[in-house]
């Protein structure tokens, strides 16, 4: 048996697996294959990852270099499974295809496949490999892309899979893309290494926060805050983790002296679509929330980050504000998605080739 080949595990002693341990069984060879948890990231990948995106970014400037990356991957289609809303990251994700090639399929809505005739949603998923050479998926169900990730790796076409939100567990690739912006955001500051990331809004539902936090451990002396109402903080099993990765950690209901000491500031919505009808609010996260008067508290050299959709978190008027990153981080969604699908199909060293010529 091959080390961590995920075609050779049962499904029960697989999902028993802690996540760390899971993380390496969705590689292949050595390399990201499916994407499932951020745990399947550490720093050397990170910033492999994040010289591609920039190398992409680069050779998408010249007519010339966007037809070489076009023909990077046109034999190869891509399903985009959503069955829960999303702009960004489904758009990034077509845009990422588009980029190197791939043309792009979509199921966004259940009521118009087969599993309104009663099909299960695993055989319904199970059709998109029998078309489809990747597969991105965002689902209200935490665990399906690792199920379906098990499920083709035990079938004859065991294509990659991706997770672009899977409930309230994980959002990896949006984890990548903070990282991204915040190498690009510290690139002349020495780095992530170092810097106080402050969390704050909904950190209970927010699988952004749970990803990302995960993905910071990976750096030296990060220092994570976690700013919520008691009712809205961050789950018991990220800091577990992060205390068992020896992270410097603070959990506090106190926005306002939060925002001097921090180098990045990530703000969330209320995901209150995890309520149940006619439930009480868990909290009120208006004082959560980041004001004009809030920038002049801020670090000079700080930023300000968000994953969208906003409500009412940041005013409008800060988006002026040269720290206000959350349009940028938005851009660099479609270069990281980019980066990683060009690495799922081993076609990161031609690009980086092309670079140099
Ligand atoms: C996030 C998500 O779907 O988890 N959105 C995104 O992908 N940029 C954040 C959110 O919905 O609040």
């Amino acid at each position: 048996m091959k080390q961590f080949d995920l075609s050779a595990m049962g499904w029960d002693a697989f999902h028993a697996l802690s996540v760390t341990e899971k993380a390496s069984y969705f590689d292949l060879d050595g390399r990201p294959y499916n994407v499932i948890v951020a745990q399947q990231f550490d720093r050397a990948r990170l910033e492999e990852l994040g010289t591609l995106a920039t190398a992409i970014r680069r050779v998408a400037k010249t007519e010339d270099g966007m037809a070489f990356l076009a023909r990077q991957l046109p034999h190869k289609r891509a399903m985009l499974y959503f069955t829960q809303p999303s702009s960004r990251t489904f758009l990034s994700f077509t845009a990422a295809c588009q980029i190197l090639g791939m043309p792009v399929g979509e199921v966004r809505d259940t009521a118009t496949s087969s599993e309104v005739k009663g099909e299960s949603r695993e055989d319904s998923v199970r059709t998109f490999s029998s078309y489809y050479d990747m597969l991105v998926m965002r689902e209200n169900l935490g665990g399906l892309a690792e199920k379906m990730a098990w499920v083709f790796a035990h079938s004859d076409r065991p294509v990659p899979i991706i997770n672009a939100g899977s409930g309230k567990d994980q959002h990896p690739t949006q984890a990548l893309l903070d990282i991204y912006t915040l190498q690009r955001s510290f690139e002349n500051r020495g780095g992530i290494d170092g810097k106080t990331i402050v969390f704050v809004g909904d950190l209970l539902r927010g699988r952004t926060v749970r990803s990302l936090a995960w993905l910071l451990a990976n750096y030296r002396g990060v220092r994570q805050r976690f700013v919520a109402p008691p009712s809205l903080q961050v789950a018991p099993d990220i800091l577990d983790l992060l205390k068992r990765a020896g992270v410097d950690y603070e959990v506090s209901d106190d926005f306002e002296s939060a925002i001097p000491g921090a180098d990045a500031i990530y703000m969330t919505r209320i995901q209150d679509e995890w309520d149940q009808p006619g439930q009480k609010p868990l909290a009120n996260i208006e004082r959560f929330s980041f004001r004009v008067e809030h920038l002049q508290r801020m670090r000079a050299d700080a930023v300000l980050l968000h994953p969208f959709p906003r409500r009412q978190e940041i005013a409008v008027e800060v988006d002026r504000d040269p720290r206000a990153m959350y349009w940028r981080q938005m851009r660099n969604g479609m270069w990281i998605r980019a980066a990683l699908i060009a690495e799922i199909f081993g076609r990161d060293q031609v690009i980086r080739d092309y670079r140099k010529t």
